[in-house]
C-alpha cells in the first residue's frame, strides 16, 4: 500500500488538449509541455496521452527527459527548449529530438556532430532569459549555412509577463522585436518554418501570437496560468473550460486524542484550544508538502476541510479532526483535489504558501506514484 500518490485523470488531459486545440485550430502546431516531470503529474504517464490525444509535439526540458519518453516508445517530435550540456549534445541526435539554440557554443557543438539535427533558434526579445539578440543573428545564420545537416526548423521567443498583466504594452513590444528578427532571418535567406512563442497564457490571450506552433504548458493541466488570464478569457468570450487533472492523496497514520493546551509539532507552535483529536498523515515536506504551510494549510477528510496544525515535518503533519468524529487509522486524505463537496486547489495551496500553483504541483515528490485513471 502506498503512503501517499497522485491519481492522473487521462479523461481531463485528453478534454484539455480538446479544450486548447478549440483555440487555435487544426493547424496550428499543440506542443504541450511536459518538463519538470509533467508539472508534476508524471512524465511518461502525461507524454503518453498527449501523444496518443492530439499532441504533435512534445516540450522537454531536458535529455533524460527525451530519453524516458523514447523509452516509452513515444515517437512524435521532442523539441528540448532547456539547456544541453555540451558534451552531452550527441544525446540530442541518439533520441532523435530538436533543440532550442540561444547559443554560439552549442551551435558549433551540434554542427561538430555532422548528423541531421533540427534546431529551433531562440530570440532575445524582452524576457532577458534564454535568447540571441538580432544583431548576433548574422553569426548563426553563416554557421547554420556553413553545416546544411543542421536544418533550421523554427524560432522563437518566450513573453515575460503576459500571465502577470492584461494589458499587452509588454508582450507587444516582444511581439515586434520577434518579428522583426522573423524579417532579419528572411534577408539571410532562412525562413524557419515553425515560429513560436505562445504558452497557456499566450494561447488564451493573446491569438496573434500563435503563429504556427504553440507551447502549451499549464493548461495542458487543467489549471489557469494566473487569474488574469482567466479574466482575460472572459473578456474574449472564450468558451474554454479547462479541468484540473491531479489529485494527491495519502492516508491517516494515527489519530490521537489531544488535551486543550496541548502544544502540537517542532518547535511548539500550536496549542490546542479544545480537547480534541489530531490525525498524523505521512507526507511532509520531503514529499512536496510545503512547509510553509504550517499552521495554514487545509486537507480533506470525509468530505470535510482539516486544518494543519504545528509545523509541516520532514515527513509528517498534523491536522486537527476534532470536528470530524469519523476519522480512522488508515482512512483516504485529498491533499489536493475534491472529496465530497469539498476541493482544494493547487492554485490555493500556493497563496497559503505565498508561492504560485506552479511550483505546488512540480514540488510533488517524483518517486510518488502517478495512477493514471481513466
Ligand atoms: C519556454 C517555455 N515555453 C512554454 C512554457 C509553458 O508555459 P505555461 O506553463 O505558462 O503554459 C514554459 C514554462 O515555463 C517555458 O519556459
Amino acid at each position: 500500500m502506498n503512503l501517499t500518490w497522485v491519481e492522473i485523470s487521462k479523461q481531463a488531459l485528453i478534454h484539455n488538449l480538446h479544450e486548447f486545440r478549440k483555440l487555435i485550430g487544426p493547424h496550428v502546431v499543440l506542443a504541450p509541455a511536459i518538463k519538470a516531470n509533467a508539472y508534476g503529474h508524471g512524465l511518461v504517464e502525461c507524454g503518453t496521452v498527449f501523444a496518443e490525444h492530439g499532441a504533435d509535439y512534445l516540450c522537454a526540458n531536458a535529455l533524460y527527459e527525451v530519453e524516458a519518453l523514447r523509452k516509452a516508445g513515444i515517437k512524435i517530435p521532442i523539441l528540448i527548449i532547456g539547456y544541453t550540456p555540451l558534451s552531452d549534445l550527441g544525446g540530442i541526435v541518439r533520441l532523435k529530438a530538436e533543440t532550442i539554440v540561444y547559443n554560439l557554443e552549442t551551435l558549433h557543438g551540434l554542427a561538430a556532430l555532422g548528423k541531421p539535427i533540427g534546431i529551433h533558434l531562440k530570440i532575445e526579445t524582452g524576457n532577458h532569459r534564454q535568447g540571441i539578440e538580432i544583431e548576433q543573428l548574422p553569426t548563426f545564420v553563416a554557421l547554420l549555412k556553413k553545416h546544411p545537416q543542421l536544418e533550421l526548423k523554427g524560432v522563437s521567443t518566450h513573453f515575460a509577463n503576459l500571465e502577470d498583466r492584461l494589458n499587452q504594452h509588454y508582450s507587444r513590444f516582444q511581439l515586434k522585436k520577434f518579428e522583426e528578427a522573423i524579417h532579419a532571418l528572411e534577408l539571410h535567406g532562412m525562413a524557419p518554418h515553425y515560429r513560436h512563442c505562445a504558452a497557456t497564457a499566450g494561447i488564451v490571450a493573446f491569438p496573434e501570437a500563435h503563429f504556427n506552433f504553440v507551447r502549451l504548458g499549464i493548461g495542458s493541466y487543467g489549471l489557469w496560468p494566473s487569474p488574469k488570464t482567466l479574466v482575460a478569457a472572459e473578456r474574449l468570450h472564450l468558451e474554454i473550460k479547462p479541468q484540473p487533472v491531479l489529485t494527491w492523496k495519502t492516508i491517516i497514520a494515527q489519530v490521537k486524542e489531544v488535551k486543550k493546551g496541548s502544544l502540537v509539532g517542532y518547535g511548539c507552535t500550536y496549542e490546542m484550544k479544545h480537547d480534541g483529536r489530531v490525525a498524523v498523515l505521512p507526507i511532509g515536506y520531503y514529499d512536496g508538502f510545503v512547509r510553509a504551510l504550517g499552521n495554514k494549510g487545509f486537507v480533506l477528510i470525509h468530505g470535510r476541510r482539516a486544518p494543519v496544525v504545528g509545523r509541516v515535518c520532514m515527513n509528517m503533519i498534523m491536522v486537527d479532526v476534532s470536528h470530524i468524529p469519523q476519522a480512522r487509522l488508515e482512512d483516504e486524505v485529498v491533499l489536493i483535489g475534491k472529496q465530497g463537496n469539498e476541493i482544494i486547489t493547487s492554485e490555493e495551496m500556493g497563496e497559503l504558501s505565498n508561492t504560485i500553483h506552479y511550483e505546488v504541483t512540480t514540488r510533488i515528490n517524483e518517486r510518488i506514484p502517478r495512477m493514471l485513471k481513466p
